[in-house]
């Protein structure tokens, strides 16, 4: 009985994507939202998808106080291959663009505590016409990944159906762990089936993938943001089961320091991407990013509950009619993060309401205002306003409610009263 247990659970073990990655959700950088499939390296060098953008975008990670943070992966996107492959089968990268070859990145990620990513798609091409990994090359290409010490793979699904993506997606996964080499394993497979159930199985995606894009490519505009926002949303309740540590749903790349959005939008898409528990990788130039959107994604605090141990990922609690919405994440030590979004396009907002109107149970918390840096202590039933820009957000992170002081008065050593204190700081008992 013992041994058929046992050979059960083996089994069982086997079918999941067992390679301890992405606890919490990965942190990078990857080229596509704002590089595409820029291949002109004799007229844009600075640009185009080659070995020099990758290395420049390393040493900004490593030298600008991004990797600190956890910002390690270093991600190709389409358009690194050459359109043909060499002569044993296997993908090889463009020989003009990539002359080191892949395993001279992924050295020089490895060498500065970086990871290097690589893309792929399951149809016969990748979405921008270059070879992809169709069912018969699952094997072979997973092993050159491997070979080359690739630490991720972006799996597109491009030219291919339902049927193939069904069988691709698992094999892929499989190929992955037979190579024994930890890859982190990106999905794109619920995006090319509508996100939804009955035909995206969530269960079966979080055994075999470590994250997924479960929508449309996000695109340098504010609109876009919100387009991307109003479908996770709308779905969160078939959305939140579906991740947690190891199993993240992605809402694509944070476009912050592009083109597109305001400061107020940005600290928006910061901090719901935070609050859906996103994998963050940026898609911008780090050698010319403003210091306003850097201080956005270097901001620790909304970091940190992106990438709170627990992983449970947060949801929208309230769509007022006023246009103002508010979305909240539990966290770790009985912590959680309040979002108060303003999709309004008038003035900053006036927003009122109390912590025990959004569901916050009786005490005192201490508040910390993740954009301000400013810190208050707050009562469940205490109402308050704040202001919110057009666009914009107010975050807070909210620590557990104080323990409730059960204090005593004395004088002459007798008990003269007693009261409840709601903050630790009055913890003493007093003696009058
Ligand atoms: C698809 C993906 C994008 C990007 C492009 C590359 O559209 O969703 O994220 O990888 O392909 O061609």
């Amino acid at each position: 009985m013992a041994v058929l247990v046992l050979a059960s659970a083996l089994s069982v073990t086997t079918l999941a994507l067992d390679n301890g990655l992405m606890r919490t959700p990965p942190m990078g950088w990857l080229a596509w939202e704002r590089f595409r499939c820029d291949t002109d390296c004799e007229h844009d060098p600075k640009n185009c998808i080659s070995e020099n953008l990758f290395i420049d975008m390393a040493d900004r990670l490593s030298e600008d106080g991004w990797k600190e943070l956890g910002y390690v992966y270093v991600n190709i996107d389409d358009c690194w291959s050459s359109m043909e492959r060499d002569e044993q089968g296997r993908l090889q990268p463009d020989p003009k663009r990539f002359p080191g070859g892949i395993h001279k990145l992924t050295r020089y990620m490895h060498d500065r505590g970086l990871k290097l990513g690589i893309y792929g798609d399951m149809g016969k091409h990748t979405c921008g016409g270059y070879p992809g990994t169709p069912m018969e090359k699952i094997e072979i290409d997973a092993f050159t990944f491997a070979d080359w010490e690739v630490d991720m793979l972006k799996y597109d699904g491009c030219w291919s159906n339902a049927t193939e993506q069904e069988q691709g997606y698992p094999l892929m996964s499989k190929a992955l762990n037979a190579t024994g080499r930890p890859i982190g394993y990106s999905c794109s497979w619920p995006a090319y089936q509508g996100g939804l159930p009955p035909k995206v199985n969530y269960t079966q995606l979080g055994e075999i993938c470590n994250l997924w894009r479960n929508y449309g490519d996000i695109q340098d505009s504010w609109d876009s943001v919100l387009n991307v926002i109003d479908w996770f949303s709308k779905n969160q309740d078939v959305l939140i089961p579906a991740a947690g540590p190891g199993q993240w749903n992605d809402p694509d790349m944070l476009i912050i320091g592009n083109f597109g959005l305001s400061m107020d939008q940005s600290r928006a898409q910061m901090a719901l991407w935070a609050i859906m528990a996103a994998p963050l990788f940026m898609s911008t130039d780090l050698r010319t990013i403003s210091s306003g959107a850097r201080s956005i994604l270097q901001n620790k605090i909304v970091i940190s509950i992106n990438q709170d141990p627990m992983g449970v990922q947060g949801r929208r609690i309230l769509k007022e009619k006023n246009g103002i919405e508010v979305f909240w994440r539990p966290l770790s030590s009985n912590a959680s993060a309040l979002v108060i979004f303003s999709r309004r396009n008038d003035m900053p907002y006036r927003y009122q309401t109390s912590l025990s109107k959004l569901n916050y149970t009786t005490g005192s918390y201490k508040i910390y205002d993740v954009f301000t840096d400013k810190t208050m202590m707050l009562k469940d039933s205490t109402d308050f306003v704040v202001s919110v820009n057009p666009t914009g957000v107010v975050m807070w992170y909210v620590s557990a409610p104080a323990k409730r002081n059960f204090l005593q008065f004395y004088k002459g050593g007798k008990l003269q009263g007693s009261f409840y204190a709601d903050d630790d700081e009055n913890a003493i008992p007093i003696f009058l």
